[in-house]
């Protein structure tokens, strides 16, 4: 959702790489030490936990179907931005070789400390560092983002490099990445329209929410862009990305054969910041969560539909090479 910082000042001079990934770096790091204040006040479903199982566990539910679909053709993978780990602790648990690689040494301390915990090490492998600038021992059978490749500037240079170098020929790649920024206009009318709903404004921390939407007011202007790190902002090459606005669902159809596709998040994960993250009623709230598990199958059910995935916040693309399927 904090997709909402455009780099689309009149300054068109692309960043210098290295000041980007370093940034990029830090950000992460910092987002890394900070997750227990995050966690105490969040400012997003993701830093919800039991409302972030909720709302992704559609996605985990296919990712594991696919995998068991493929148990012959996929013994290794390499998760690209692999974060805390835990897509690599998920994949290790059915057997998988599975590496993660990511900027922030921070998260792969905690990834190498998650892994060993939960018995898994002897299957994982964490390194810190620029996944351009490295390159597994052997290429791998599957390549998995999820939510990383759009912190990628030069997305096209970057993942062509990546498919190329790290992925055996005929191997596959499923990545989950942002589908679409903000909300369908439907969404936005009416969670505006309960926004201004009487009872609900008494409730509705406004306060809050134009802190982390860094608006002034309802309709008012978001802030400057600024150069200083803020863990509520997306990230330093996460907004390079956004700035470009890659259709990432036309780019993958264009360049890959999709075997499957998946979208996600159409009502729910916006009411569940609007109606949970930004509630100050414990009532709401507590109706909201009873009803979040009906909302993620009634958004996965409508997203099958592309008058309404067109807008899915999210989705999942399962692909090979062109050309290279049996
Ligand atoms: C939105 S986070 C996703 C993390 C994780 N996959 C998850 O689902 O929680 C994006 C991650 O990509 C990593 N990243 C960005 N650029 C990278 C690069 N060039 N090489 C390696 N990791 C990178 C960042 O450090 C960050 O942890």
């Amino acid at each position: 959702m904090s997709h909402s910082h455009h780099n689309s000042g009149a300054d068109d001079t692309p960043p210098d790489p290295e000041q980007l990934l370093k940034k990029e770096g830090e950000f992460w790091d910092l987002q890394e030490e900070k997750i227990e204040s995050l966690y105490a006040k969040p400012h997003d479903w993701r830093f919800v936990p039991h409302l972030a199982d909720i709302i992704i566990k559609p996605r985990v539910k296919t990712l594991l179907r696919i995998l068991d679909a493929h148990k012959d053709s996929i013994r290794s993978l390499v998760d690209i931005g692999c974060g805390n780990g835990w897509f690599c602790h998920a994949t290790a648990k059915r057997g998988i070789k599975s590496i993660g690689i990511d900027l922030s040494e921070k998260k792969i301390e905690t990834a190498k400390r998650m892994a060993k915990e939960q018995g898994i090490d002897h299957l994982c492998e964490f390194v810190a560092g620029d996944v351009m600038q490295w390159q597994p021992s052997e290429p791998v059978d599957l390549l998995t983002s999820h939510g990383s490749l759009h912190h990628f500037p030069g997305f096209d240079d970057a993942i062509k490099h990546i498919v190329a170098n790290h992925m055996r020929k005929d191997g596959y790649m499923l990545f989950v990445e942002p589908n679409h920024e903000g909300m369908s206009p439907e969404v936005r009318e009416y969670l505006m329209d309960k926004a201004k709903n009487s009872w609900l404004k008494k409730h509705f921390d406004f306060e809050f929410y134009f802190e982390v939407m860094g608006q002034t007011s309802l309709d008012g202007p978001v802030r400057e862009d600024s150069d200083t790190v803020d863990i509520r902002d997306e990230s330093p090459a996460g907004k390079e990305f956004f700035g470009e606005h890659i259709d990432l669902d036309k780019y993958f159809c264009d360049h890959f054969d999709v075997i499957e596709k998946e979208f996600y998040h159409y009502f729910s994960s916006h009411g569940t910041n609007a109606f949970y993250v930004f509630m100050k009623s414990k009532l709401v709230r507590a109706a909201w969560r009873l009803m979040l598990p009906w909302m993620v199958r009634r958004d996965t059910k409508k997203l099958r539909d592309p008058k309404y995935s067109k807008w899915a916040e999210d989705g999942l693309w399962f692909m090979q090479q062109k050309g290279v399927r049996k």
